[in-house]
């Protein structure tokens, strides 16, 4: 039986628990949402529980695929055992559709298809507020190495592939998402981290309603019947 020991890093959505196994650790999903790096904050309670369920499903979907992750097993309604990896301070944006900071930027308008799927790098940094940076940033700070930049990229395009097929077929539109990754002692490269609705832009493929947590950002409605409707689908 594993046990669960010390707190070892306390984020915005989750707690890191150190557990009785060196090489793992448990994620504890709390029911906090924040936005706007933390300006825009509030509890919305249940929101952990729906978090952990739709990650420990996405996570089990790309395992099958023959995809990476940390992810071990679901422990309980909050919590799920995931590999100890040393993360990178690299988020990995993957975009099918026009929406967010892409059109705050560029001239493209929200709901726009783009021609191929977009990936973008932003430096996680809550002082610089994660900005975007591109490959030679990454180099220049050391954030990664080369081969693992190109693995990282790689891999985001193959999880872009596989969800948004899966969502596809249950109607749901695959905008956006994020993904962390980690370098695991024996230095292979693996998704870390949550693939939530906190992290995605998921939106209904016929009335264009948006599940994910632009309804928290810009007060679109109820944000859990938006989380439960994703993962009613998707179960
Ligand atoms: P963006 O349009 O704000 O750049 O966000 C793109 C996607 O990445 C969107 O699905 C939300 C997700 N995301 C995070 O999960 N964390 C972040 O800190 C940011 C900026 C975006």
């Amino acid at each position: 039986m594993i046990r669960k020991l010390d707190k070892l890093y306390e984020g915005k959505a989750k707690v890191v628990y150190k557990t009785s196994d060196p090489d793992k650790l448990i994620l504890h999903f709390k029911d906090k949402v924040t936005a706007f790096d933390g300006l825009k904050e509030e509890e919305r309670k249940g929101k952990g529980i729906l978090n952990n369920l739709i990650s420990s499903l996405l996570f089990e979907i790309l395992e099958s695929k023959g995809i990476k992750t940390h992810y071990i097993r679901r422990l309980s309604d909050r919590e799920m055992l995931v590999w100890k990896a040393e993360r990178f301070l690299v988020e990995v944006v993957v975009r099918n559709v026009a929406a967010g900071s892409l059109v705050k930027r560029l001239d493209f308008k929200e709901g726009e298809f783009l021609k191929t799927p977009l990936v973008e790098f932003f430096y996680k940094s809550d002082k610089l507020k994660d900005p975007l940076i591109c490959r030679s940033h990454i180099k220049l700070m050391n954030l990664a190495p080369e081969e693992a930049i190109s693995f990282m990229e790689e891999t985001a395009l193959k999880v872009n592939s596989v969800l948004k097929d899966i969502l596809k077929e249950r109607n749901l539109l695959l905008v956006d998402f994020k993904l962390e990754f980690g370098k695991l002692p024996n230095n292979s490269v693996i998704v870390i981290d949550e693939i939530s609705p906190d992290s995605m832009r998921i939106w209904d493929k016929k009335t264009g309603e948006k599940l994910d947590k632009d309804r928290f950002r810009y007060n679109l409605g109820d944000l859990l019947e938006g989380y439960r409707k994703i993962l009613e689908r998707i179960s």
